[in-house]
C-alpha cells in the first residue's frame, strides 16, 4: 500500500517541498518496481503528485516505452543509499539497490524538474560521500529553567516534546522527516546533549516515546538516536558507580541497550557529552574518554549501533588571569593521545572549530590528527552565534570552506569525516520551521553538503530557491540569491573582528558586549588593551596552539606575517597599527568593516522590500520584521565595537565617520 504523504497542519509552511515542486513528476506516467517500506513511501509521493497534476503511476509492470519515469529497486549494486539515473528513448530511469536510494533518486528527479524529462542524458551514479548525515536536536523534554524547551533554539518549541511530555504530533514529525530526506539527512538525535533528569529517562522507562518518533521518521529513511547521560547507571539504575570498567556498569548498559533495541530495532545509537560543561563522564573514575566511549560502543555493537562521543571537553572554570591555559588547545590535548583506542562502534564527534561555532574560526586541528579514529564533524545550523535566526546569515559558504579545507596529508575535512557530518538543528514548532523563513536555506544546505561536501554552495542555494519558490520569476530568484549569498560575510563584518570571536552578551549570546566574556571562567578572551588585541597562540611566545596543526598550517599560522587576515586575532596579539595583508591597519579594518556591514544589511533589507508582491505576504512580513531587528542589532554592534576600539586605541577613523 502506498504510504500517504503527511498532511501539514494548517498554516505550516511546506518549506522546500511545496506541491508545485512536484509538477514535472506529477504530470507524467511513472512505473515503480520493487517492494519494501520505502518503496511505499516513494509510491505515495508519486501518487500524490499525480493526483494533483494529472499523471499516473503503475506498480511492478514491465518497463516499456509507455513510461516517462521508471523508479526501479533492484539490479544495480549501489549500496543502500546510492542511485543511478539515465534518460534514453524518452524514458528517465532511476535504479537503486536500497529503499533509501530509491527515495533519494525520486527527490533527485524532483530537483531536476523539467530537465529530468528533457532530451537524453548518460547514466550518472549518485552516492552520498558520508554514510551518516545527522541532525542533533538540543530539545529538552521538560522546560529547562534557563535554556527553555530547546537549548539554543530560535524557532519556538520542540517538535517532539512539550512541557515534560511527548507532543505526539506525529504527522508533523513525519512531514519533518520528509523534508530531511529530501535534502539527504538520514539520522536524528531527539534530545539535548545536556541530559537533565526527565530527558535521562528516555533511555529507560520513556523509550516508548522515542519509539513513536522513530516510527514516524522511519518511512523517510531516518534512524533515531538518543543523547544519554554517562551517569545513567547511577541516576537510573541505582548503582553506586558509573565506572566504565566496572562489570555491573557494563551489564547495566548492555541490558538497557537491549531494551532500547526491543523498542526500536533500527535504533541508531547514543550521543554523549561527557566531562563537558558540567556533564558527568569517565574522569570521575580516573578513566579515559576512550574507556568511556568503548563502554557504550560495546553495548551497542551487538545491534549495529554507534556511540557518538563528543570531543567538546575543556575547562569551563578557567581563571581569566591564567594566560597559559588555552581553551582552543583542549580537544586536541585530551583526545589525540587516545588515537587508535576507540572501538569500531565509537565515533568521536568534533566541533568544526577549536572554540565554539563562532562566525570565524580556524578548522579544529583535531580533525587532522586522529587518523586511526572515526571522526564525525559537528556544525551548528542553529544560529547561536550567527544571529539567532533574527539575522539573515546563510552559512553555506562557511561550511563549504571548512569541508574543503585540506587538513592532513592531502585530505579535506569532508574526507576526514569518516564518521559523518552532524549538525545542531535549527528547527522548532514554528510555522516556518526555522523562525526566520530564510534560515530554512541553512538546514537544506547542511543536508546537501553532508551528501556531497565538495558541492558548490552557491549551486545548493539556487537549488533551495528553485524548490522553495517553484514559480519564482527571475527577479525573485535573483533577489533571494542576493540577500543570502553574502550574508555570512556581512554578519562577520559587523560582529567580532578578524577571527577573535565572542564579544557577545553572556548567557543568551545575542547582541554585542565587547568585554562580556573577558573576565569570565569560559576561556573565551580577546585581551584587548590600549595597545592591541588578539590571542597569542603561536608556539614561540604563545600558547602553542598553532603547533597542533600539520604542515603547512602550523608554519602559516605561526607568524602574523603569513597568518590569513581573517584569522589574525585568533592566532596573534598585535598592535592596532599592525598592517594587514589587505593594506589597512587592524583598527581601521575594524572601523571599515563595521560601517560596511551595516550598509550591507541596509542594502539587503531594501532588496527584500523590493520583493514584496513576489513572495507570499506572511513570509514577506516575517522576513521584513527580522530585517528591522537585524539592522537595529547590526548598528548596535557597529557602534559598540567601533566606540570600544576608538576609546581603547585613541586612533581616529581615517575617513572621519561618526564614532561615539
Ligand atoms: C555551546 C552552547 C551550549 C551547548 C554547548 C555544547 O557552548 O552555548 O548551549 O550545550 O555548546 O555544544 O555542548
Amino acid at each position: 500500500m502506498p504510504l500517504p504523504v503527511p498532511v501539514l497542519p494548517e498554516g505550516v509552511d511546506p518549506a522546500w517541498l511545496p506541491p508545485a515542486a512536484f509538477r514535472s513528476v506529477g504530470g507524467r506516467r511513472t512505473l515503480i518496481r520493487g517492494s519494501g517500506p520505502l518503496v511505499e513511501t516513494v509510491h505515495g509521493e508519486v501518487a500524490e503528485a499525480c493526483q494533483r497534476f494529472g499523471g499516473r503511476v503503475v506498480r511492478d509492470a514491465v518497463p516499456d516505452g509507455a513510461y516517462d519515469l521508471v523508479l526501479d529497486l533492484g539490479g544495480d549494486d549501489l549500496d543502500a543509499e546510492g542511485f543511478a539515473a539515465v534518460r534514453e528513448g524518452g524514458t528517465t530511469t532511476v535504479t537503486a539497490s536500497g529503499g533509501r536510494g530509491l527515495l533519494y533518486g525520486l527527490f533527485h528527479v524532483v530537483r531536476l524538474g523539467e530537465a529530468a524529462f528533457t532530451g537524453g542524458w548518460a547514466r550518472e551514479v549518485h552516492r552520498p560521500a558520508l554514510a551518516l548525515r545527522m541532525l542533533d536536536h538540543w530539545d529538552n523534554v521538560a522546560v529547562h529553567p534557563v535554556m527553555g524547551q530547546v537549548e539554543r533554539g530560535y524557532a519556538g518549541g520542540s517538535l517532539f516534546w512539550e512541557d515534560g511530555r511527548a507532543r505526539r504530533e506525529l504527522e508533523r514529525v513525519r512531514a519533518y522527516g520528509r523534508l530531511l530526506a529530501a535534502c539527504g539527512i538520514n539520522a536524528i538525535s531527539v534530545n539535548n546533549v545536556n541530559v537533565h533528569a526527565a530527558e535521562a529517562r528516555l533511555l529507560t522507562d520513556r523509550i516508548g516515546e522515542v519509539a513513536e518518533i522513530a516510527e514516524a521518521l522511519r518511512p523517510y529513511g531516518i534512524r533515531t538516536h538518543l543523547s544519554v547521560s554517562f551517569a545513567a547507571p547511577i541516576t537510573l539504575g541505582g548503582l553506586p558507580t558509573a565506572d566504565p570498567l566496572d562489570e555491573t556498569v557494563r551489564g547495566w548498559w548492555a541490558e538497557a541497550t537491549r531494551r532500547v533495541y526491543e523498542a526500536i530495532p533500527d535504533f541508531g545509537g547514543y550521543v554523549v557529552k561527557a566531562d563537558s560543561e558540567g556533564q558527568p563522564g569517565p574522569f570521575a573514575y580516573g578513566r579515559s574518554h576512550a574507556e568511556g566511549a568503548n563502554l557504550l560502543a560495546a553495548a551497542l555493537e551487538p545491534f549495529g549501533g554507534t556511540v557518538h562521543w563528543r570531543a567538546f571537553v575543556y575547562d569551563h572554570r578557567q581563571d581569566w588571569r591564567d594566560r597559559t591555559t588555552d581553551r582552543a588547545r583542549a580537544a586536541y590535548d585530551h583526545f589525540v593521545p587516545l588515537d587508535g583506542e576507540f572501538a569500531d562502534h565509537a565515533v568521536l564527534q568534533v566541533k568544526h572549530g577549536p572554540m565554539d561555532f563562532q562566525v570565524r574560526e580556524p578548522v579544529s586541528p583535531l580533525i587532522g590528527a586522529m587518523p586511526r579514529t572515526r571522526l564525525a564533524v559537528e556544525l551548528q545550523v542553529t544560529q547561536e552565534y550567527t544571529g539567532q535566526q533574527r539575522h539573515t546569515c546563510w552559512l553555506g559558504p562557511m561550511w563549504s570552506e571548512v569541508l574543503r579545507f585540506r587538513i592532513q596529508q592531502g585530505s579535506t575535512v569532508g574526507e576526514s569525516a569518516r564518521g559523518g557530518l552532524v549538525a545542531v538543528s535549527n528547527v522548532g514548532d514554528d510555522p516556518f520551521w526555522t523562525g526566520h523563513p530564510l534560515a530554512q536555506a541553512n538546514l537544506y544546505t547542511f543536508g546537501r553538503l553532508a551528501w556531497q561536501p565538495d558541492a558548490d554552495p552557491g549551486a545548493v542555494l539556487d537549488e533551495w530557491i528553485a524548490l522553495t519558490f517553484p514559480d519564482a520569476p527571475a527577479r525573485l530568484a535573483d533577489g533571494l540569491h542576493a540577500v543570502l549569498d553574502g550574508s555570512w560575510r556581512t554578519y562577520e563584518k559587523y560582529t567580532a573582528p578578524l577571527g577573535v570571536g565572542f564579544m557577545v552578551q553572556p548567557g543568551h549570546h545575542y547582541g554585542p558586549s565587547v568585554e562580556g566574556y573577558e573576565y569570565s571562567p569560559w576561556g573565551t578572551y580577546h585581551f584587548a588593551d590600549r595597545d592591541g588585541i588578539g590571542v597569542e597562540r603561536g608556539v614561540t611566545g604563545g600558547t602553542g596552539f598553532a603547533g597542533q596543526y600539520g604542515t603547512p598550517w602550523a608554519e602559516l599560522y605561526e607568524s602574523p606575517k603569513t597568518c590569513p587576515d581573517e584569522l589574525l586575532l585568533f592566532f596573534h596579539h598585535v598592535p592596532y597599527g599592525h598592517v594587514l595583508k589587505s593594506g589597512t591597519t587592524v583598527v581601521q579594518h575594524i572601523y571599515d568593516t563595521h560601517f560596511e556591514g551595516v550598509e550591507e544589511v541596509e542594502e539587503a533589507r531594501a532588496v527584500w522590500a523590493s520583493l514584496a508582491g513576489l513572495v507570499d505576504p506572511a513570509r514577506h512580513a516575517r522576513v521584513t520584521e527580522r530585517y528591522e531587528e537585524q539592522l537595529r542589532s547590526a548598528r548596535e554592534w557597529r557602534d559598540q565595537v567601533n566606540s570600544y576600539f576608538f576609546r581603547a586605541s585613541g586612533v581616529p577613523d581615517e575617513r572621519g565617520r561618526r564614532i561615539h
